[in-house]
């Protein structure tokens, strides 16, 4: 049977969307938040889930992966929820054996070493089938959300992908996947467009399935420097948002926002504000008035250190103030820089997502 598509689908009527008109530079009473990993190890209700359930038997069963996207909405006035997935669920379609290893992270058994190694991995991935889980998991998520706040889909985008293929795992240099940038210039960009011939099917179909943003995770991009990200990193990236776009116009379906997070690459703001995403997310390096002027045509997101989330409840509301006065309350999504910590407070966060609602509302009147 085919998977339904959003355009069946019938959804609970949405009561919150602040974070949707702020990716689309409409006006907002007051400003959206939500926290990338805010569900993750440092809520007890996920390490009890995680104590009995492996990492990726939790992505790959729907009822969990709602159930662990729906912990932090319950505690926090969370303005989104994100799916529960991982970025390497691609790599997986792809045929590449994917672990989560205890206290090291996710590792790849039998990394790709060199360019012939291109040859074992799927070419014709049926995307719809081979990932239906993630689907699943969104269409049941939306359900349960009744409503209260949109659903954010994501994908990790194609550089990160291939570095952790390489690497077959984090790495401080990452000089095995750079060196292919340098010396196997055409085996990259075959590995490039292939990962993103998964990636744009694979947003798609989460859009199809009830996702109401996209956010596409380019976690590495401040390991290259601005030449070979506009090279190797960039051109993918445009092309996934081009295409997610054109592909969900052909099916008659509405394009929902999405936004852009490449990690680091302060380098690249100009040529980001033109690469057809609505929104550029922004980690702590970036200066917020610099980010501003050099990126008019889009929304921002960001960018809170998150290690801030350490400091007494005032400390936090203080920073808050300061990040809202410098980004301004309108074309903005509150965030953090990069995502939760294991060893950070629940009451961090709440401390972090109110501050942004009483501060931003204030700023409106
Ligand atoms: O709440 C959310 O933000 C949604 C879920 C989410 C996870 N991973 C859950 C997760 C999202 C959006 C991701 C994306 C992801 N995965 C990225 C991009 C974002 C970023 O952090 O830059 C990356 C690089 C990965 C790869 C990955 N998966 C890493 C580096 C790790 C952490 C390893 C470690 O032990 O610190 C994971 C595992 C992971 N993904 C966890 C969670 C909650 C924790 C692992 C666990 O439960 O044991």
């Amino acid at each position: 049977m085919a998977a339904p598509t959003s355009k069946s689908l019938e959804f609970p009527k949405l009561q919150n969307d602040l974070i949707i008109r702020a990716a689309r530079g409409e006006k907002t009473e007051r400003v959206p938040v939500w926290a990338m990993r805010q569900a993750g190890r440092y809520l007890p209700e996920f390490r009890e889930m995680r104590a009995e359930h492996d990492f990726f038997n939790v992505v790959q069963t729907p009822s969990l992966a709602c159930e662990i996207t729906l912990q932090p909405i319950r505690r926090f006035q969370l303005d989104a929820a994100i799916i529960f997935s991982d970025i390497l669920v691609i790599n997986q379609a792809l045929g590449m054996e994917c672990v989560m290893v205890p206290g090291k992270g996710p590792t790849f058994p039998n990394p790709i070493v060199e360019p012939d190694d291109l040859k074992k991995l799927n070419k014709d991935v049926d995307v719809k089938e081979r990932l239906n889980y993630v689907f699943s998991a969104i269409t049941l998520t939306r359900q349960e959300l009744k409503g209260k706040v949109p659903l954010i889909g994501f994908a990790g985008a194609p550089w990160t992908l291939m570095a952790y293929s390489i690497e077959g795992g984090g790495s401080n240099t990452y000089a095995k996947s750079k060196k292919w940038l340098y010396t196997h210039i055409d085996a990259s960009h075959q590995f490039l467009q292939m990962l993103t011939d998964v990636i744009v099917p694979y947003l798609v179909c989460q859009v199809e399935a009830g996702a109401q943003l996209l956010q596409v995770f380019d976690s590495h991009a401040g390991i290259l420097g601005k030449d070979i990200f506009c090279e190797f990193a960039l051109p993918y990236l445009k092309q996934i948002a081009t295409r997610v776009k054109e592909s969900l116009r052909t099916k008659s379906i509405e394009p929902v926002p999405m936004i852009v997070f490449a990690k680091g690459a302060h380098y690249a703001l100009e040529e980001l504000n033109n690469s057809d995403y609505d929104v550029v997310s922004l980690d702590w390096t970036i200066l917020p008035q610099q980010a501003r002027s050099l990126t008019p045509n889009v929304s921002l997101q960001g960018n809170l250190d998150p290690c801030v989330m350490y400091c007494t409840k005032e400390v936090i509301q203080a920073k808050v103030e300061k990040m809202l006065s410098e980004f301004g309350s309108q074309r903005y999504i509150a965030n953090l820089g990069h995502g939760m910590y294991p060893d950070f407070m629940p009451e961090s966060l709440e401390t972090f997502v109110n501050s942004v609602h009483e501060i931003s509302e204030k700023m409106n009147q």
